[in-house]
């Protein structure tokens, strides 16, 4: 949609404050993701644009693993370290507001597993967000993008809707040649069905309506609705047809020739 005039972070606070993750995938399917890193305890995570912190809070309860979580989002980093604070007090695990593409690691030492799940945009796209993670990993090391993909080639108006141009994502099959292409390693994928979908839109319409109701007096109201209300009608009429979604996972080489 057309140029923000409200605090954009603000907005997606409202509009995604039900959803479990900030991605349409069930719990029930990150969880099946995260059961296959086979990290070891004291390992270290880094996820770049990590939302609620939900992923890497389930990594460290699950692993005994070290994290950095980084997100540009002021919101999110405040939910993220509520929820260090309730449920992995005692770990090393540190999350920092900062654009993705500007961190730098503090020390020389590398990631066992670098993630951005949502956010390739940090990097101009897919490719670019896995070039940046390979880096930023072990010989040997896991990356891990959460990327949409075409299910079918979208409908015109559907781009215009969302200012969306038809290169901007491949398919799922194409996702999985890139990373290749890349000198990775594809390991797994789990992907969005409709239901998943169906949970994560209508989670955020509700939350809207919600929000509405309890404060009307919010001088934001009308960006807030109209923008939510633009992006349903896209959804229903086109996306949930055309859009999937999917967290790709992939090795790094490692470096034994
Ligand atoms: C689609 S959400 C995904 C959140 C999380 N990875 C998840 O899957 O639950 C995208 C996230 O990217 C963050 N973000 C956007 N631009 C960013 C940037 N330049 N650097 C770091 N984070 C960014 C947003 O604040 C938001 O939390």
């Amino acid at each position: 949609m057309v140029e923000w005039n409200m605090d954009r972070w603000k907005y997606f606070d409202i509009t995604s404050r039900d959803q479990p993750l900030g991605n349409p995938l069930s719990i029930a399917k990150l969880d099946e993701i995260i059961a296959l890193l086979d990290l070891n305890p004291g390992d270290k995570v880094l996820d770049v644009a990590c939302g609620n912190g939900e992923m890497l809070v389930r990594i460290v309860e699950r692993y005994g693993a070290r994290g950095v979580g980084l997100d540009l989002s002021p919101y999110v980093i405040k939910d993220a370290e509520l929820k260090k604070a309730e449920r992995a007090p005692n770990v090393d695990l540190q999350f920092i507001e900062i654009d993705g593409a500007k961190y730098q690691p503090e020390d020389s030492d590398m990631f066992d597993i670098a993630s951005c799940i949502g956010a390739s945009w940090i990097w101009q796209g897919y490719r670019g967000t896995l070039r940046a993670l390979k880096d930023l990993v072990t010989p040997g090391g896991l990356v891990a993008v959460g990327e949409p993909h075409w299910l079918q080639p979208p409908h015109l108006d559907y781009l215009a809707s969302e200012g969306f141009t038809a290169d901007l994502f491949s398919t799922h099959h194409g996702n999985v040649v890139a990373g290749e292409e890349e000198g990775l390693t594809f390991l797994y994928s789990v992907a969005t069905n409709q239901d998943d979908w169906d949970r994560y839109e209508g989670l955020r319409y509700r939350a809207t309506v919600r929000y509405a109701r309890s404060n009307p007096q919010d001088l934001d109201l009308q960006e807030i609705t109209g923008r939510v209300n633009k992006s349903r009608e896209a959804y229903l009429r086109w996306g949930r047809d055309t859009l999937g979604w999917a967290i790709y996972l992939f090795q790094t080489p490692d470096g034994i020739s």
